[in-house]
């Protein structure tokens, strides 16, 4: 990977959670500085140890507050659940300015998380971008691939769909999608997060009926070029 990527800081919004976490450790294996996000900036440093402690080695991660961490960040990945989102990103848009942002979010309305609920956006990704504005690109991506998976160092087979504001905003992201094991895919303008936030409730139905905890999804009958 260039050096350059590797210096790149990658601020984890929520980062004290399931799905943070795991991807908070898969990039700073991979190289990246993380920094971990939280509402509290103690919690955060705690996650950010638990993380060092699993990867023994020289990488960086750091614990402070979404503020700080949105703020230091070259891109920014969001991690909370739906209920907190819109409040998160309006605290923290300032700070977002003329990033990249990243949105995992499922927009779940609990408790019927195993029917597809969008909002009056479209989907979540769409609602980060009405908030956050025009100078900010918004990637939706990670939503079909269980936290369970991110924690270990086992190859994951699951795909990544990305879609996003831009096709230069997806293909950032799907360079860290690659950094964290990955395969990614480009699918498309942020219209189509409608597709990728709904599959997760898809997969939760599927989990529910067929006693799974991690159903995923792969692309068939399409191959990359290969280093993409
Ligand atoms: N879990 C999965 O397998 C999975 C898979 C794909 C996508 N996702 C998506 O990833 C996002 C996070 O999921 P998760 O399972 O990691 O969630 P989580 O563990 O329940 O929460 C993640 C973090 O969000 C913060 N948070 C909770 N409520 C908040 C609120 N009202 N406002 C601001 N921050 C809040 C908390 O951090 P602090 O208390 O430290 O602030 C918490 O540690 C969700 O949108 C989910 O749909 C999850």
């Amino acid at each position: 990977m260039a050096k350059e990527t590797l210096l790149l800081t990658i601020g984890v919004l929520g980062g004290t959670g399931k799905e943070g976490k795991g991807l908070a450790y898969r990039w700073a294996k991979a190289g990246y500085q993380v920094l971990i996000g939280s509402r509290y900036s103690e919690k955060a440093v705690t996650a950010a140890s638990e993380i060092m402690e699993l990867l023994e080695g020289e990488s960086s991660v750091v614990g402070t507050t979404n503020q700080e961490a949105a703020g230091q960040a070259n891109i920014v990945v969001v991690t909370v659940p739906y209920s907190g989102h819109r409040e998160l990103l309006e605290n923290v848009r300032e700070a977002l300015n003329g990033k990249l942002v990243i949105d995992t979010t499922v927009p779940l309305v609990p408790p019927k998380v195993s029917k597809v609920q969008m909002p009056p956006a479209g989907s979540a990704a769409q609602e980060a971008k009405e908030i956050l504005g025009e100078n900010v690109e918004v990637v939706a991506a990670f939503q079909n691939v269980s936290y369970e998976y991110l924690l270990g160092d086992e190859d994951i087979a699951c795909d990544v769909l990305v879609t996003g504001s831009s096709k230069k905003a997806r293909q950032e992201a799907l360079t860290l999608v690659e950094a964290a094991g990955l395969v990614g895919w480009d699918a498309g303008p942020i219209e189509n997060s409608v597709v990728v936030e709904g599959l997760t409730s898809v997969l939760i139905n599927i989990n529910k009926q067929y006693g799974s905890t991690h159903a995923g999804i792969k692309i068939t009958g399409a191959q990359k070029p290969s280093g993409s």
